[in-house]
Formats: structure tokens, sequence, C-alpha cells
């Protein structure tokens, strides 16, 4: 065998070892863990102080549960669950790869309960993947047209995320965990922009214009 080809066998052969294979069984393992504190379906709770992680980007997940492992963003609440011996690197792909495809619904469509075939712990499961943001004050008229502007080219014309460029949802995210950001944003807690990290996005923007752009995106799960 000439020399080139043997290397790039070698090269090969480590790439596809590199790579995992997402296992739907070892993900719902890990997030029996997750579940303690962003429920069942990853949907979030107490009015956001869990955010809601179903649904992002595979990207995003793992490039967060990073930040969290070396200390870069803090959270406290977390630091447990994502040590290296917690959270190796395979299952943060298998973890981010099962949060990403759990569906969240923002409605239960309405049902017959009398009828025959009823399925009334079908029907609870179900209505336990539902999630609705509430309605947060401000002028949505306003903060459509501030958000299509300023923050649809990243998060998408409706603030779902973009999955290919790992830009999180923000549409479908509890207000108060946004607001909550948006300060460590301000205070370089956390970085928005990476490649950018002493021009924050947000610097330019005032509260009430935030309120109104939050409003709108409260809205469009309506
Ligand atoms: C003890 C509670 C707790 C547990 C258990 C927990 N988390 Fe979290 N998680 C939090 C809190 C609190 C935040 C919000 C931190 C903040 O405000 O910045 C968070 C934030 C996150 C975020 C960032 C979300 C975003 O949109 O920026 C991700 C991703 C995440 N958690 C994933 C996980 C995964 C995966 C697991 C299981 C391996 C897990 N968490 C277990 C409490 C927890
Ligand atoms: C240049 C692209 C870009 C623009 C423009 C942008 N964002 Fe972001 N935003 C991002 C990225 C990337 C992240 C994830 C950062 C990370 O990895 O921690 C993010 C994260 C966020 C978060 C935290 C979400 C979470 O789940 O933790 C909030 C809140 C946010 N952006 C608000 C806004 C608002 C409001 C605007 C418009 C005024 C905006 N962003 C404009 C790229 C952008």
């Amino acid at each position: 065998m000439t020399k080139p080809i043997g290397i790039l066998l070698l090269l090969f052969a480590w790439t596809t070892a590199a790579a995992y294979e997402y296992d739907p069984d070892i993900g719902e393992e890990i997030n029996e863990e997750c579940a303690g504190c962003h429920s069942e379906f990853g949907q979030g709770g107490k009015g956001g102080e869990y955010p809601r992680i179903a649904g992002q980007p595979v990207d995003y997940l793992i490039r967060q549960l990073h930040l969290f492992q070396n200390r870069e963003r803090p959270n406290l609440p977390m630091v447990e669950h994502v040590d290296q011996r917690q959270l190796p690197e395979e299952d943060m792909f298998q973890i981010a790869q099962y949060l990403n495809r759990i569906e969240l619904k923002t409605k239960l469509p309405p049902v017959d309960d009398k009828a025959p075939g009823f399925d009334a712990y079908a029907r609870l499961l179900e209505s336990k993947q539902i999630m609705q943001v509430p309605r947060a004050p401000g002028n949505f008229e306003k903060g459509r047209r501030l958000y299509r502007r300023e923050c649809a080219i990243c998060h998408g014309r409706e603030g779902w995320g973009r999955e290919k460029k790992g830009v999180p949802m923000l549409a479908g995210q509890y207000t108060s965990y946004l607001w909550r950001q948006v300060k460590k944003f301000r205070n370089r807690i956390r970085l928005h922009d990476e490649d950018e990290p002493d021009d924050e996005l947000l610097d330019d923007f005032t509260d009430e214009e935030l309120r109104d752009i939050f409003a709108y995106l409260s809205i469009v799960d309506d």
C-alpha cells in the first residue's frame, strides 16, 4: 500500500469513529435527569426559571452544554449535571438530538372523551407536551417591526431559531427567561455574538423596545 492511501484510510477510520450514532433510548435515559428541572418533554417550568429546551437546534444545545461545563456560561444549578463524568461528549450529542426532536404543541386539539376508543392516558401524555407562552405586555405591532428589522436575520422570520446556524428560538420561550438573558448579555456574563464580544447586540435597545419585541414573540405561538 502506498503511503498516502494508508494515511487516507487512517483518517477515514478516525472521522467515522468520531461521529456518534443517535440512539433515542440513550437520549431518553439522559433526559430523566434533565427532566427534574426542565420537565419531562423539555418544556421548562416554574414560569421560566427553567427554560424550555425542547426543539432547540442541536448545535445550540451542544454549545451551551460545553459553555456550562467549561464554566464560560455560569449556571450553578446545572454544574453537577454537566461535568465530564456526568455528561461526556457522546452523551451531549445524544441528549441534544433527543431534545431537538421533541415537538411541543401550543394547543390541545379538541376530542370527544365519550367516543369509543378514547384513550385517557394518551390524552394526558399529549396534554403534557403543550407549551404556550403567556402574552407579555407591550406593543405587539411595534415589536413585530423591530423584530423583523433587527433580530429576524439570525433568529428566523418568526422567531423559531435557525437549525443550521445553531441560533436559538425566542418564540416559544418564557419571556422572563429571555429578560434574564438580556441582563446577562448586557453585563457580559454571556456573549451574544462570540465574534464581536465587545459589541453587544442589545446595547442599542431600550427596555421599552425589548418589551415590545418580547410582546410580539409571546404571541407568535398563539
Ligand atoms: C437542577 C436543575 C437543572 C437540571 C437538573 C438541568 N438544568 Fe439545564 N438549566 C437549569 C437552569 C436554572 C437554566 C437557566 C440558566 C440561566 O438562567 O442562564 C438551565 C439552562 C439550560 C440550557 C440553556 C437553554 C437556553 O435556551 O439557553 C440548556 C441547553 C440546558 N439547561 C440543558 C440541560 C440538560 C441537557 C440537562 C440534563 C443533562 C439539564 N439542563 C439539567 C437548570 C437545570
Ligand atoms: C448576528 C446574529 C444575531 C442577531 C442580529 C440577534 N441575535 Fe440573539 N442570539 C444570537 C445567537 C448566536 C445566540 C446564541 C448565543 C449563544 O450561543 O450563547 C442568541 C441568543 C439570544 C438570546 C438568548 C436565548 C436563549 O435561549 O438563551 C436572546 C434573548 C436573544 N438572542 C435576543 C435577541 C434579540 C431580541 C435580537 C434583536 C434585537 C437579537 N437577539 C439579535 C444571534 C443573534
